[in-house]
Parts: C-alpha cells; structure tokens; sequence
C-alpha cells in the first residue's frame, strides 16, 4: 500500500444512527491546507478500498479527525462504522481540494454553508487563524434533516469559544447557526430558502449578501451545491473557475454515497 499511510484509529464517536466521527495518528509527513480532502479506507481482500474524505481536523493539529455517514450497504462505510480504537486506516498522502480561503477574493464576511457531512472541512477551517484574520465576520450554516446530526455543536458553541489558543479571535468572528428541516428546532429550513429569503443575514444581524462584501465556500450535496449557486449567480456572485484563480465563492461537492 506504497500510495498510502498506515494510521492508527484513537477515538470513534457517534452522533446517530446515520453519523460518526473518528480520529487517527497523523502521519508526521502529511501537509495540507483547512478544507482539503484526502482518500481514506480499508484494505479489503488484499487491495485498498478508497473513498474522499474531507479532514475535519486543521492542520496546526497533530491527529487526523474524519466525519462519516453509515450506510447500510455501503461498499466502505458499512465497515467503517464497526471502527474502534487500536484499529487501522489507510490514508492518501496527497491531500487536495478547492475549499481553500486563498482561492477567494478579499471580503468582509467569509459564509461556510454545509449540509449533513459537508460540514467537515469547515470543521477545519473555522479553527484556521489565518481565515479569521482575512474577515470581519466567519460565519457557519449547518443544515440538516434531524437536530442528532448537527455533528459538533456543542463544541462549536461552547468548546470552541473557550479553546486556550484559539478561544478569543473565535469569540469576536465565529457565527454558527444550524438549521434543521424535519423536526422542530429553533432554527427551521433549507439553506437554500433561509439565503434567498434574507432570512439568515437578518437573523444573524448582518447586511444583505452582496459580491461587495460576502465570501462563500460550499459543500454539500450536488443538489445543494447546485441550488446555491444557482442563487449566488444570479446575484452577480463569481466562482473561484480553478485553483489559483480567485473568486467570490468555491464549492466541493460533500462526499457521500459511500
Ligand atoms: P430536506 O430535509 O428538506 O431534504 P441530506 O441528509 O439529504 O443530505 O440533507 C441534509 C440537509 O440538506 C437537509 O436539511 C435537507 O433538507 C437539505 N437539503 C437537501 N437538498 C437540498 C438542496 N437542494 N438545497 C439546500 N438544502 C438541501
């Protein structure tokens, strides 16, 4: 497995019957940059079965931290889910993707907008000083269908605020506003109908969104991603068109389906 580091799995959590996390060593080789993906599995019947995965941990930290669904039949996940400490994964070494800050133009408010496990390298990216420094406002949208799968609230409304180091800049910048669309929650409805509404702006006490002003990284389902940008062009928004070519927003798609 030459393409691949052997890590050791330290910690599995699960949120519900649909949702898991879990934590590995990290490699002391392995570069990337918050927001990047990596391809992650098992080795089954002699050869590595390989999904994407988003790093959900940032990349100051010295473990890896992995957010997954369960699917029932699915080829990776439905052995991924029996996961516990002392147990191995394989993990590319050539982390990648377009979810990174420097592929934005300068702005005001930086808006992370996930569904389900899209929220997964936004997890990385919130806890990115570098991110924080570049705006005024960094604010995370979590949209999901039940309130068990708004992964890591706690931590990003408590834990987070208080962490030693990055506890003040997080305190003064990071907004977090989940919202769930099947049970009642005190915050209702797709992401989708909650932007084009002015909704969430409102709420959240911030301006309408504007290509002036407003930053966007994307990452959800394709049909999500679709919707949103559908709504951001016709607003005069402009996606980042390739890796070193800003714009005023970039896209991954959340990788599901595994
Ligand atoms: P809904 O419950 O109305 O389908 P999923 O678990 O299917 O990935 O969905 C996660 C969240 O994303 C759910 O709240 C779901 O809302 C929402 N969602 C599904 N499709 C879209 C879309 N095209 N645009 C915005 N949100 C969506």
């Amino acid at each position: 497995m030459a393409a691949f580091n052997t890590e050791t799995v330290t910690d599995v959590h699960h949120w519900d019957d649909r949702l898991f996390s879990f934590r590995t060593t990290r490699d002391r080789s392995l570069r990337f940059h918050n927001g990047h993906f990596v391809m992650l599995g098992l080795e089954v019947d002699g050869r590595p079965l390989m999904r994407a995965y988003s790093i959900a941990s940032a990349n100051h930290e010295d473990h890896l931290e992995f957010l997954s669904i369960k699917v029932p039949n699915g080829p990776l996940t439905s052995r991924l889910q029996h996961l516990k400490a002392g147990d191995t994964v394989l993990v590319s070494r050539k982390p990648t993707g377009t979810l990174v800050a420097s592929d934005l133009l300068p702005g005001k408010r930086l808006w992370l907008l996930a569904t389900g496990t899209g929220l997964a390298p936004f997890m990385s990216i919130v806890r990115d000083p570098e991110v924080h420094e570049r705006f005024e406002k960094v604010i995370l949208v979590h949209g999901v269908r039940r309130v068990s799968e708004l992964a890591y609230a706690d931590y990003l409304q408590h834990g987070l605020p208080q962490d030693e180091f990055l506890g003040e800049m997080v305190r003064e910048k990071l907004l977090y506003y989940p919202t769930v669309t099947r049970e009642p929650f005190r915050n209702q409805g797709r992401i989708t109908t909650l932007l084009d509404s002015g909704k969430l702006a409102a709420d959240l006490g911030l301006p309408p969104i504007s290509p002036a002003g407003d930053r966007f990284m994307l990452c959800g389902s394709a049909a999500m991603l679709a919707d949103l940008r559908h709504l951001l062009d016709a607003r005069g928004f402009q996606i980042s068109p390739q890796t070193g070519h800003p714009g005023h927003y970039v896209i991954e798609k959340a990788f599901a389906e595994k």
